[in-house]
């Protein structure tokens, strides 16, 4: 079939195999063209199809050549349909990982069940041995809690009172004033019980009981801090509390690895358009206006160079991992930066639908939107009659 996007809201619901195969053949170059990183020798990635987690898992195969588990949850093609973007991004990792003798395992399902948490184990076991990296990249909607079976759903939205401010609509390019009602008390909690540290300590805890982490075993799960005018709707908001109890939760896990010497971080990734991302609103504006200040400073970092630096220049440069007071990993430092962030504060005073395509890079967020699914890219023939039905080893 010949595969074009079909972009419905934040989402598009096709994916071009050969395009997201040729996006993830880019950031492996990407890692290539730099120096070898003296890093993880097996990682288990939980989250590692698309956007922070793939990257992560790119530069962990192909910067250090680590042997890689990764946990997903994608959906192959059927019918009609495409399969997801991260289907196809799987199977072209997986591909360019095996011819360069590299171990490539995936499973695909629910991470946060007790079943896919098994698998991963007896995976591991069978195939590595022990990890010493665990990548916890996950971004859900929904979580089963596999203690009660209750289902929690998580949600954007401000605490305590209501948040207006600007947004935008990507396709259309219209700057709006929008208001955001505050979020009951059990929303917070089912953000929190969803986006917080409660799966990514039972991984933990789990993989330290099957004894398959190795000694000096580091785990690192991401966060994100952000500007004043994405305070109400994130960090403030019911995001920011699930980032509260992913920070905490990384100061627990930290001590329960103690035994084995390993340690628990929280990196704090800059904005960047993901599938995650492009859900939140106002975000979407705020990253178009970073994008144009960061573009123009010669300071633009993807996911792939940010993954690279996180593991290149923060957690395996042979001393000290680099921390803010309060424990985190910060690889969002360009993005803080006083110079940037107040030409972003002045580009937002300003902003509306007439000068968007001229303050804001609007543009570069739409091609990266549509990068994500494959779309847009170099030597790719999308006229061409291509095959939906990529296999996915495991
Ligand atoms: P993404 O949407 O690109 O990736 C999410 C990953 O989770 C995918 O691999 C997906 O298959 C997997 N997944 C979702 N539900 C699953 C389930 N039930 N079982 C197994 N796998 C599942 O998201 P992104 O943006 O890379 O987010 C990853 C982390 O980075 C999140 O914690 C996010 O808050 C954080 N972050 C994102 C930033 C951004 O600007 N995008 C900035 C800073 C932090």
């Amino acid at each position: 079939m010949v595969i074009q996007p079909k972009v419905r809201g934040f989402i598009c619901t096709t994916a071009h195999p050969d395009g997201c195969a040729r996006n993830v053949e880019e950031q492996i170059r990407y890692v290539q063209s730099k120096p070898r990183i003296d890093g993880p020798k097996n990682a288990l990635v939980i989250g590692a199809s698309t956007g922070f987690g793939l990257s992560t898992r790119i530069a962990a195969a192909f910067g250090a050549g680590a042997g890689t588990l990764g946990i997903f949850f994608e959906r192959p093609a059927e019918g009609g349909r495409t399969a997801t973007a991260g289907w196809y991004n799987t199977a072209a990792f997986t591909r360019a990982a095996r011819r360069a003798g590299l171990y490539a395992g995936n499973i695909n399902g629910d991470a946060f069940s007790d079943a896919i948490k098994e698998q991963a184990i007896e995976t591991i076991r069978r195939d590595l041995g022990k990890v010493d990296l665990v990548v916890y990249s996950l971004a859900a909607p929904r979580r089963t809690d596999p203690r009660t079976g209750e289902v929690h759903a998580s949600v954007l939205k401000p605490i305590g009172r209501p948040y207006t401010g600007k947004t935008v609509d990507v396709s259309s390019g219209r700057v709006t004033e929008v208001t955001l009602e505050p979020a009951t008390d059990e929303e917070i909690r089912g953000t929190v019980a969803v986006m917080g540290g409660e799966d990514w300590r039972m991984w933990m805890e789990a993989l330290l009981r099957a004894g398959v982490l190795a000694e000096g075993a580091v785990t690192v799960a991401y966060s994100y801090v952000g500007p004043e005018v994405t305070r109400p709707i994130y960090r403030d908001g019911t995001i920011g509390r699930a980032k509260d109890d992913l920070e905490r939760t990384a100061r627990d896990i930290d001590g329960a690895l103690r035994p084995i010497g390993g340690c628990a971080y929280v990196s704090v990734n800059k904005a960047l358009v993901t599938q995650a991302s492009s859900a939140i609103p106002i975000v979407p504006l705020y990253i178009s206006l970073l994008f144009r200040v960061m573009k123009d400073k010669g300071l633009h970092e993807g996911t792939i160079e940010q993954m690279h630096r996180l593991l290149a220049e923060r957690l395996y440069t042979g001393s000290a991992v680099p921390v803010d007071e309060l424990g985190r990993i910060r690889i969002d430092d360009l993005e803080m930066r006083d110079d940037v962030q107040r030409e972003v504060a002045a580009l937002w005073e300003r902003v509306n639908t007439d000068n968007l395509a001229l303050l804001s890079d609007i543009e570069g967020y739409r091609a990266d939107f549509l990068k994500l699914f494959g779309f847009g890219l170099e030597g790719v023939d999308y006229e061409a009659d291509t095959d939906p039905f990529v296999p996915l080893e495991g």
